[in-house]
C-alpha cells in the first residue's frame, strides 16, 4: 500500500507519523500535477488533509493525537509528490478565516511588494527552529481547482497569502529557511514590510 492509499483509507486519521521530515528526499521533489477531473480518491485524500488541520488547531485532539498545530499542509509532506494542499487560517475564538483545499494551486500575479511574518516561520516537517525573516509576496492570485471540481481565481494578502505561499513552496521541493538570508537572518530588504 503506498502513502495515499493508505492515507485515505476509512477513518484514517493523520498523526505526526505520516509527516516527513526535512532530510527526506520527497520534501526537495517537484510534484505531480493531478489529472482533471480531480478523482473521488484525491478529494477524499483533501478532506482528510482538513481534518488534520482541524484537530492540530482543536485543543483536546492535538492533545489525544499529539499534533502538533499547523495552518498548512501539503501532499508532500505525507511523502505523497502531488500538487494538493489545505489551508486552515482561524483565530482564538475559532472562527475561520480561510478554509481550502487546493489542487494544482499555482501563482498567477503577485505583489512587488513583499511582506514576512516577525517571527519567522516553521514548519511542520522542519522539527529544529529556525529563526529568521522570511519574505513573501504580500499579494498573490491563485488559480486551482477546489474540492467540487471547479476551477477558482482568487486574491489573497498578507497572512493568507504568506501561508499560501509556505505550501505552494511544498510542491516546488522548498522549504522555508531557503528564503532566509544565511547572513543576516533579520536583514530587511526594500520593499519588505514586517506583518506584526
Ligand atoms: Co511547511
Amino acid at each position: 500500500m503506498n502513502a495515499l492509499e493508505r492515507v485515505i483509507q476509512d477513518d484514517y486519521v493523520i498523526t505526526m507519523k505520516d509527516i516527513i521530515y526535512e532530510g527526506h528526499k520527497t520534501l526537495r521533489l517537484v510534484a505531480k500535477e493531478v489529472k482533471k477531473p480531480i478523482t473521488s480518491e484525491l478529494l477524499k485524500f483533501g478532506e482528510i488533509m482538513m481534518t488534520f488541520l482541524k484537530n492540530s488547531q482543536d485543543q483536546k485532539m492535538a492533545e489525544k493525537l499529539k499534533l502538533r498545530g499547523g495552518v498548512g499542509l501539503a501532499a508532500p509532506q505525507l511523502n505523497i509528490s502531488k500538487r494538493v494542499l489545505a489551508i486552515l487560517i482561524s483565530d482564538e475564538e475559532k472562527n475561520i478565516h480561510f478554509e481550502e483545499v487546493m489542487y494544482n494551486p499555482k501563482i498567477i500575479v503577485h505583489s512587488v511588494q513583499e511582506i514576512c511574518l516577525k517571527d519567522g516561520e516553521g514548519c511542520l516537517s522542519v522539527k529544529r527552529e529556525i529563526l529568521g525573516f522570511v519574505p513573501r509576496y504580500k499579494r498573490v492570485t491563485v488559480k486551482y481547482i477546489n474540492c467540487n471540481n471547479e476551477e477558482q481565481i482568487i486574491r489573497l494578502k498578507d497572512h493568507k497569502a504568506i501561508v499560501l505561499q509556505h505550501e505552494l513552496d511544498h510542491l516546488n521541493g522548498v522549504l522555508f529557511f531557503d528564503h532566509i538570508n544565511k547572513k543576516d537572518p533579520w536583514s530587511i530588504r526594500k520593499n519588505l514590510e514586517i506583518l506584526e
